[in-house]
């Protein structure tokens, strides 16, 4: 096993005020590693109550990492100040001296946050600190796959499916795959422990490895395994989305999982541009998918998406809607869609495993349907949230 010994200092000074009224605080950090897990105890010996203080002036800041030995040991400090004129300063942490961390999360003084701890290649690391070689075909050449989970409750969801499309994924571009399913579990469990257990989103990423620069494949090499965690804050956010439609610009492989995304992060980036969440891909004048998600819509009582062919990412979300229509009855096609079909809708909705299922209520500036989340949708949705609460 390999550990590090971290430590950082954080130290900043300037005025904090709101109004009138003058604010003392002082805020401090402790990061400490206990059992494998990532802690990061904030606390704020500020006046209670106050809203959070603005801070300006000179920012200090050191940080270092030093590996010791094989011992899972790690410890960061770090020290924030500010103050208003006129006041006295408190010293820095004493409302905890006589406290516990447990005590005071309870309390609601300390917050406890999970640092963002990834796998790389046998070793867990700060995510900062993680680094591979310039000559990895991930980044050479787009050589390699992913996958997107979301964690509940620290537990992953649908995640046999998110396997089975990862190991899909590796054969289909010849990646050999460096673990088996039980590895990959463990392997994806011990990122969502280092990051605190809950609502995460792990992101997972094989690359052919690392070689000289050749596009036929190098012998003798061997896959990097990138796993890391993001926080999910909204789980089952249901946010109405506005989306455009562009023409469909990637390959012909968008079944597979890969990481070269540059046609996806173009077309999304379009989205973006026009203030909306999504871009809709249309090949042919047939709706295919989104540029990170797949598409459904209700039209004369049925529910219809896109049939799950090389054209698109048979996602796991997808699945899991197409299953949940069954479970409430509702009559759903896996049949094409032309443009002009997805105009004239009486619900869209997009789906994707951090997202889940949000309802499109403007597709380039028009309405769709009623202008706002149907009834078939809600209907789902009450489905996925008695799903969901059981799984947590
Ligand atoms: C192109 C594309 N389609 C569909 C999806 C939705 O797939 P899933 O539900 O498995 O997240 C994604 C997710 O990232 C995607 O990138």
């Amino acid at each position: 096993m390999s550990s590090v010994f971290g430590f950082a200092i954080i130290l900043s000074s300037g005025i904090a005020a709101r109004g009138n009224a003058g604010i003392l605080a002082c805020e401090f950090t402790f990061t400490s590693v206990s059992d494998g897990l990532f802690y990061v105890f904030n606390g704020n010996t500020g006046r209670q109550g106050r809203p959070p203080h603005q801070v300006l002036g000179i920012h200090f800041r050191f940080s270092g990492i030093l590996a010791i030995d094989d011992r899972d040991f790690a410890v960061a400090f770090s020290v924030r100040i500010s103050m208003a004129p006129g006041r006295v300063v408190p010293k820095i942490g004493s409302q905890y001296r006589n406290k516990n961390t447990r005590e005071c999360a309870r309390n609601g003084i300390l917050r406890i946050i999970p640092m963002n701890i990834a796998y790389l290649n046998g070793v867990h690391t700060p995510l900062e600190k993680a680094c591979v070689s310039v000559l990895d075909r991930g980044f050479l050449f787009g050589d390699g796959v992913y996958e997107v989970i979301p964690v509940y409750g620290g537990k992953g969801f649908l995640l046999d499916r998110h396997l089975t499309r990862l190991e899909n994924s590796l054969a289909a571009t010849r990646i050999e795959n460096p673990h088996t399913r039980a590895q990959w579990e463990a392997l994806i469990d011990g990122v969502i422990r280092r990051n605190g257990g809950g609502n995460q989103g792990i992101y997972l990423q094989v690359t052919r490895g690392s070689a000289p620069r050749l596009h036929a494949f190098p012998k003798d090499i061997s896959p990097t395994v990138l796993i890391s965690s993001q926080p999910l804050a909204i789980p089952l956010d249901t946010t109405p989305a506005k989306v455009i439609t562009r023409s469909d610009i990637r390959w012909e492989r968008c079944d597979i999982k890969s990481t070269s995304l540059i046609g996806n992060v173009l077309l999304r980036q379009e989205s973006t541009d026009a203030g909306c969440l999504e871009t809709i891909l249309v090949r042919d004048g047939q709706v295919k998918e989104g540029a990170a998600s797949n598409v459904f819509i209700v039209r004369g009582g049925r529910v219809m998406t896109p049939p799950a062919t090389p054209a698109l990412l048979g996602g796991v979300t997808r699945k899991f809607v197409i299953e949940l229509c069954a479970t409430a009855n509702l009559p759903l096609d896996e049949t094409d869609i032309p443009e002009d079909m997805l105009r004239d809708a009486d619900e869209v909705w997009i789906t994707g495993s951090l997202m889940g299922i949000l309802p499109v209520i403007e597709i380039d500036g028009s309405p769709v349907g009623i202008g706002r989340p149907g009834p078939f949708l809600e209907r789902i949705y009450t489905l996925f949230r008695r799903y969901w609460q059981d799984f947590t």
